[in-house]
């Protein structure tokens, strides 16, 4: 009996910890975000678009900026798992977009950065 709850236990333990990593920690993402700073200031359009409140909103939508047709016409919400996949390949996740960034491989540096945009509000 005794192994058998240890074992629940474990488990719990486990999936736990792996749910706070998919969660992202927004303060090492703020330092992930260095390198979008160079174009995504916070509040306002620069090279790339305002950042602030984009988690949840439609793709290529943020008044007065000058999206390319490929983000206007994506279709995309900006969730997590979009914002996922965008972070990790944007040529790949919108063919013609006009990011210029190569992506993140590191899951956890982006999972920590999609924590970031969603203080941006
Ligand atoms: C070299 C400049 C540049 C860098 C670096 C860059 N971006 Fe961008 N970003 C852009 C541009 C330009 C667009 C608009 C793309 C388009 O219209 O196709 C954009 C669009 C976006 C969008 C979509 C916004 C919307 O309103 O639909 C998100 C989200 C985003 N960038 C996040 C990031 C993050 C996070 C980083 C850093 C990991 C980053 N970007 C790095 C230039 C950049």
């Amino acid at each position: 009996m005794k192994p058998i709850v240890l074992g629940t236990v474990l488990t719990l333990a486990l999936s736990l910890g792996a749910h706070a990593q998919d969660m992202g920690d927004a303060a090492a993402g703020e330092k992930a975000f260095a390198p979008c700073k160079a174009c995504h200031q916070a509040g306002k359009n620069g090279v790339g678009p305002n950042l602030v409140g984009v988690v949840g909103r439609a793709a290529g939508t943020y008044e007065g900026y000058n999206y390319s047709a490929a983000l206007r016409g994506s279709g995309i919400t900006w969730d997590d798992a979009n914002l996922h996949e965008w972070l990790k390949n944007p040529k790949a996740k919108v063919p013609g977009t006009k990011m210029v960034f190569a992506g993140y491989s590191d899951d956890k540096k982006i999972n920590d950065v999609v924590a970031y945009l969603k203080t941006l509000k």
